[in-house]
């Protein structure tokens, strides 16, 4: 990992929803000002005196009603995935009460291209900036999950009522064991992914939200790079993006939430707060114990917070009367995790990257596809050889029992031979011929060296070469 141990405060934005109709049809008041210019949020409360003076809140960036997504996206989220693509963790989050608008900013509506949030158009921007690279390799592969009551589901899972097991280690930080992790070769194939985690992710109507979710839900994409440094060796950077989209704080007077809605309620704010204690201590500059291991989300965000990535919180409030308590807890919140600093760092050539596998892999398998290439070639070559052979063979079959039937001729023309034969005799040939014995030898040594040559394609202009010898062979021992 590279030594760079720079300090950078965690990135707070906050963004105003516009009143919904029911707050239109009540006559609500809105008690915020946006000044974007400036990055500044004002909140009245409803209930003071005239003279009271308003709370003024600074962030990074605030973003009024009619703000748009990819205005968001290009201002909070944009420098983040550029950082994300340099090996950089990045982690965005949106936090904020009940009906806010988390989802809307971080999902939105992916078929509407204007109204896609931050986690689809962060697919766009990733697959346009990897097409216009040209010395480097990437893997990118996504995994979605979400933590509903206290409980860690994998959102690519078939069975996804699985619980998951947090884990830990000295190289990677927290991960969860056993998640789905799904690599993504263009932004349709990751969109795909991420509409079929929507699908399992757990969300209900409450009477504040119709589709409030009842989960965090985190969308983790991770980019492996691999690019030949001065060094001339391979170098990896991984850089992992969490986009998280929290569920909102809420009142069971406001939602009404019963029953089984009211156990997810109590289990949200407790993380909730959990995330709100980790926040408080990073910034006490007195706490020696961070509580991250409270709740499941402090413990997966932990590297996000006061750690090693780059972090940008989406603090998100509505702008009625109604929900001023709630906006200015919000942005107490928010202004609180302005101070977080982390110490963001490139992770280079870790252990675990995948592309090195990958890589490895490739390697093995071409040198398996060459060898098959090479062995088939070879039996090929064989094949052919062995045809050519018994072609020759064939020839040189006739040729020799030509040549066998003229020396044999000779043999048996010999006087001591054509007693033997007269008398009888089964094996008097080498026997008892010993001029005729050292012909067939030889003619013998012709034959083997032809077979022993059958191997080598280039042997055919020897074959032939050697088919003249037996040819002279054939006119010297014929003229024997
Ligand atoms: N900036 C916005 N512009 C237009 N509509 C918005 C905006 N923000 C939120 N909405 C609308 O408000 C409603 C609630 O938003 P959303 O579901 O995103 O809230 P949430 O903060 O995710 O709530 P919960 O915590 O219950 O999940 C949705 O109908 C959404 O379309
Ligand atoms: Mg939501």
């Amino acid at each position: 990992m590279s030594k760079s141990k720079q300090c950078e405060a965690v990135r707070v934005v906050v963004r105003c929803r516009p009143f919904s109709r029911k707050e239109e049809s009540q006559g609500c008041e809105d008690v915020l000002q946006i000044d974007d210019r400036l990055g500044q949020i004002t909140i009245r409360n409803p209930k003071a005196p005239p003279d009271e003076p308003m709370k003024v809140f600074t962030f990074d960036s605030v973003y009024g009603w009619d703000s748009k997504q990819v205005d968001i996206y290009d201002d909070a989220v944009r420098p983040l995935v550029e950082s994300v693509l340099k090996g950089f963790n990045g982690t965005t989050f949106a936090y904020g009460q009940t009906g806010t608008g988390k989802t809307h900013t971080m999902q939105g509506v992916s078929n509407d291209p204007e109204m896609r949030g931050i986690i689809p158009n962060s697919f766009q921007h990733i697959f346009t900036q990897i097409s216009r690279t040209q010395n480097q390799k990437y893997l990118v592969r996504s995994s979605y999950m979400e933590i509903y009551q206290e409980e860690v589901r994998d959102l690519l899972c078939k069975d996804n009522n699985k619980k998951l097991e947090l884990k830990e280690n000295p190289d990677s930080g927290v991960y969860v064991r056993g998640l789905s992790s799904v690599v993504t070769k263009n932004a349709t194939e990751i969109e795909h992914v991420m509409n079929i985690g929507n699908q399992s992710r757990s969300v209900g109507f409450t009477n504040m939200n119709e589709r409030s979710s009842r989960s965090h839900a985190i969308f983790v994409i991770t980019v492996e790079c691999s690019e030949v440094g001065p060094d001339g060796e391979d170098h990896i950077r991984v850089g992992k993006l969490n986009m998280v989209d929290l569920a909102g704080s809420e009142r069971q007077s406001k939602t009404g939430a019963k029953g089984k809605r009211l156990k997810e309620a109590a289990k949200i704010n407790l993380s909730l707060s959990a995330l709100g204690n980790v926040i408080s201590a990073l910034v006490n500059g007195k706490s020696t114990h961070i509580p991250y291991r409270d709740s499941k989300l402090t413990r997966l965000l932990q590297d996000s917070l006061g750690g090693n990535a780059k972090t940008v919180m989406i603090a998100t409030v509505g702008p009625s009367h109604k929900d001023f308590e709630e906006s200015l807890a919000t942005l107490r919140y928010a202004n609180r995790a302005k101070e977080i600093k982390n110490k963001p760092r490139i992770n280079e050539d870790p252990k675990d990257a995948l592309l090195r596998e990958f890589q490895g892999e490739i390697a093995r398998l071409k040198a398996q596809l060459e060898e098959r290439g090479m062995l088939a070639k070879e039996r090929r070559r064989i094949r052919n050889s062995k045809r050519l052979s018994q072609s020759l063979a064939g020839m040189e079959e006739e040729m020799l029992n030509e040549r066998d039937a003229d020396v044999w001729k000779a043999f048996v023309d010999e006087p001591v031979v054509r007693r033997h034969i007269k008398e009888g005799s089964d094996h008097p040939k080498v026997t008892l011929c010993q001029g005729s014995g050292e012909r067939l030898k030889h003619l013998k040594d012709n034959r083997k060296s032809l077979v022993d040559m059958q191997w080598d394609p280039d042997a055919l202009e020897k074959i032939i070469e050697k088919y003249k010898v037996h040819v002279e062979i054939k006119i010297q021992y014929s003229t024997v």
